[in-house]
């Protein structure tokens, strides 16, 4: 397990720290501060370029190869950022045409990180040099365990860039799929508004124009611009694997709001890493489900340092951020709060962001574990002291334990950017929010959820939910009705199968390929307005425990050969099917036509339980999260209060808790944002209750 915090020993020399004869005096201190707290590793580096290489060719490794020796004194191992997010100022005044154009043409000027273009020649080629004298000049330090490769790839509009490069690779890409233009006009439907193309020069990137533009060249720009940043990140890996072929290499990702496609983006590592800036949400929810998607993007051939797997937390808001509307504090023991959180969700490396609060920039005021002073008596340093004391308890007893899910949600980024682009049948449909319908229903229950794309081998789930795959690739449909053939539980909703991958609508039915797999068929769609509710009328076989509304959308569906569980009761479609069941080979295809209030999705959530034979995790009270981690004989459950009032739990059976060495029966007070990580059996030498 590594425990950790992204360090900047660059912002700590002199004149900001140290002194004129020892500007890195203060290097020794931090290592001595971070070993006190329980920290093991440090990411560092990821943004030096202009440090590393302050002209062109003249290079200096010198002061973090020291840095890195002061880390091996102190037993602290090291992840090196590649420093690709921020290039030195001397590469764009050279050569401008590596900053990026924004889709009105505008340079997106220097000064500032994430300035260049993924397209651009010339900045591939510096990046690989640069990364060759890195890896060159650190890659044989023994205290390096990882790479990170670049920083936060994309975000602010840079994984589109509107360059001539990029109207140059456009093409080429456009011409590998499509191979002819007579091919890419009709499989584009060009001829929508007479937009036919002779060749493939003439082929538009979207840039701002009068109005839409077309929406299947639009999606294919968007694939285009997510292999484009996935191709530059694969270029570092593919050359750091040839450089330093024993040292794994990972990017952080911020969960889902880069666009790329991240399940494509970890094929590309060893190992995936998530930035993340949890607050205390609504529902602690909203942060667990960042987290089961991180680990699910990569579920096999993981390569982390030291032999694990799961994932690595790169960036955890250790205090404040800066960028919110109003900054707060995370309250005291809400980080330990959030790290257990993670950790119950599989990841096997946690660091704080950032050390400390640095003295210049722009985020100087962004909470670290030290304040400005470094002196490390401030409240955070103690939190992170104390949990990494805990983790060093814990580490042994974590270490090849891993999440195990029977359910999954399937998600798929083209459909997630189809969804995203105007002229949809309501402008009020947020995929994300029928995702969490979907999610929520199962947090609430404490079912282990992992997340997939259509492609994926489902054989492992007993059930499988579907939400909105309003595009659909036939490929995608086929393993579908596999995994229902045999056996599978699918759950699939309105906004289904309106679109194949070359988003074309079908002409032999909706849901597109899918209609033999529901034993039905939608006719029409009608959304409805915010406000408005049709009705449901449920059968015997659904025991609602509610009266359970439609809303936003309702299918009017055709049955053939399925079951009906429920009808709409209002408007020209009354009695016609709402909800279906179809057996199909061996397993089971249900339609839900309509998107309904969160309680249906509890009533969904526990019918399916029944049905699947799915198991809670442990019986606690509903405002507790509980999540499991195992391994052969051992299951470890981590119970989670996110509220700032203590919970009762009541344990029916002794369990013993790894940070207090105490054993629970009968009643127990859970305190505010408290913790306990438990497992069945009696710990060698534990008192008896
Ligand atoms: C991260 C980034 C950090 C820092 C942080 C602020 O995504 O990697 O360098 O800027 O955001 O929240």
């Amino acid at each position: 397990m590594y425990f950790g915090v992204d360090y900047h020993p660059e912002h700590w020399v002199h004149p900001y720290a140290g002194s004129t004869e020892h500007p890195e005096a203060r290097w020794e201190r931090d290592a001595q501060l971070m070993v006190a707290a329980g920290v093991n590793v440090v990411r560092m580096g990821e943004f030096v370029w202009g440090l590393y290489e302050p002209e062109e060719g003249r290079y200096d490794f010198g002061w973090m190869w020291r840095c890195m020796d002061i880390m091996k004194l102190a037993g602290i191992k090291v992840v090196l950022g590649t420093p690709t997010a921020a290039p030195p100022l001397w590469l764009s005044r050279k050569h401008p045409q590596v900053l990026p154009l924004d889709e009105q043409g505008l340079a997106l000027h220097e000064g500032t990180r994430h300035a260049y273009c993924m397209n651009s020649d010339v900045y591939w080629e510096y990046s690989r040099k640069i990364v060759t004298e890195l890896a060159g000049a650190l890659g044989k330090h023994p205290q390096l365990i990882a790479w990170q490769i670049d920083n936060g790839i994309g975000g602010h509009k840079t994984e589109f860039s509107f360059n001539e490069e990029s109207r140059h690779d456009w093409h080429a890409w456009l011409r590998a799929k499509y191979e002819t233009v007579a091919n890419a006009n009709d499989l584009m439907g060009l001829r929508f508004w007479g937009q036919v193309v002779t060749d493939w020069d003439e082929i538009p990137m979207p840039m701002v124009a009068p109005t839409v533009h077309n929406p299947a060249l639009v999606l294919d720009w968007m694939r285009f611009s997510s292999d484009t940043c996935i191709a530059y990140v694969k270029m570092q890996a593919d050359l750091l694997r040839e450089l330093t072929p024993q040292v794994p290499a990972t990017t952080n990702l911020r969960c889902l709001s880069r666009h790329y496609d991240h399940f494509d983006m970890a094929e590309v590592l060893d190992f995936v890493s998530l930035d993340t800036y949890a607050t205390l949400q609504r529902r602690p929810s909203e942060n667990a489900v960042e987290f089961d998607i991180m680990r699910s993007l990569r579920k096999i051939e993981i390569k982390a340092p030291g032999g694990e797997e799961g994932f690595w937390v790169i960036e955890q808001k250790a205090g404040n951020v800066n960028w919110q509307e109003v900054n707060s504090l995370l309250r005291p023991g809400v980080v330990r709060l959030f790290t257990y959180q993670l950790l119950s969700r599989g990841a096997t490396g946690v660091l704080y962001f950032f050390w400390r609060s640095p003295r210049i920039g722009p985020e100087k005021f962004y909470g670290g574990v030290l304040t400005h002073d470094g002196r490390g008596d401030n409240r955070v340093y103690r939190e992170i002291s104390q949990l990494g004391e805990e983790i060093k308890l814990l580490a042994p007893v974590l270490r090849g334990t891993k999440v195990v899910a029977e359910t999954c949600i399937l998600y798929s980024h083209p459909n997630a950017w189809k969804l995203r682009q105007p002229q949809q049948h309501t402008r009020h449909f947020r995929l994300w929010e029928h995702v969490m319908l979907f999610y929520n229903a199962l947090h609430d229950r404490n079912i282990p959820v992992d997340f997939a794309r259509p492609t994926e081998d489902l054989s492992k789930y007993k059930i499988v939910f579907a939400p909105s795959l309003h595009l659909l690739a036939g490929g995608e449909a086929d393993l579908l009705k596999l995994y229902v053939q045999n056996g599978g539980t699918l759950i699939a909703t309105f906004n289904t199968g309106l679109v194949d991958e070359h988003d074309m609508a079908p002409d032999n039915g909706f849901p597109h390929d899918l209609i033999d797999l529901f034993g039905l068929e939608v006719q029409e769609f009608d959304p409805i307005p915010p406000g408005e509710e049709n009705h449901l009328v449920f059968k015997a076989a659904f025991p609602a425990n509610h009266l359970h509304g439609a809303r936003l959308w309702c299918d009017v569906i055709e049955p053939k050969e399925c079951q009906v569980l429920a009808t709409f009761s209002k408007d020209f479609y009354a009695g016609r099917p709402a909800m279906t069941i179809n057996n199909f080979g061996l397993g089971r295809a249900i339609y839900l036509g309509f998107m309904g209030q969160p309680a249906f999705y509890q009533d969904l959530v526990a019918w399916l339980r029944q049905m699947c034979n799915l198991f809670p995790l442990l019986k606690v009270p509903d405002n507790v999260e509980v999540s499991m981690r195992q391994k052969e004989d051992t299951r470890l459950y981590f119970l989670l209060n996110h509220q700032g009032t203590p919970v009762r739990i009541t344990f029916y059976k002794p369990m013993h808790d790894y940070l207090t060495g105490n054993t629970f029966t009968g009643n127990y007070d859970l305190p505010p944002h408290g913790v306990l990580v438990l497992d069945e059996h009696m710990a060698k030498g534990a008192p008896p209750t």
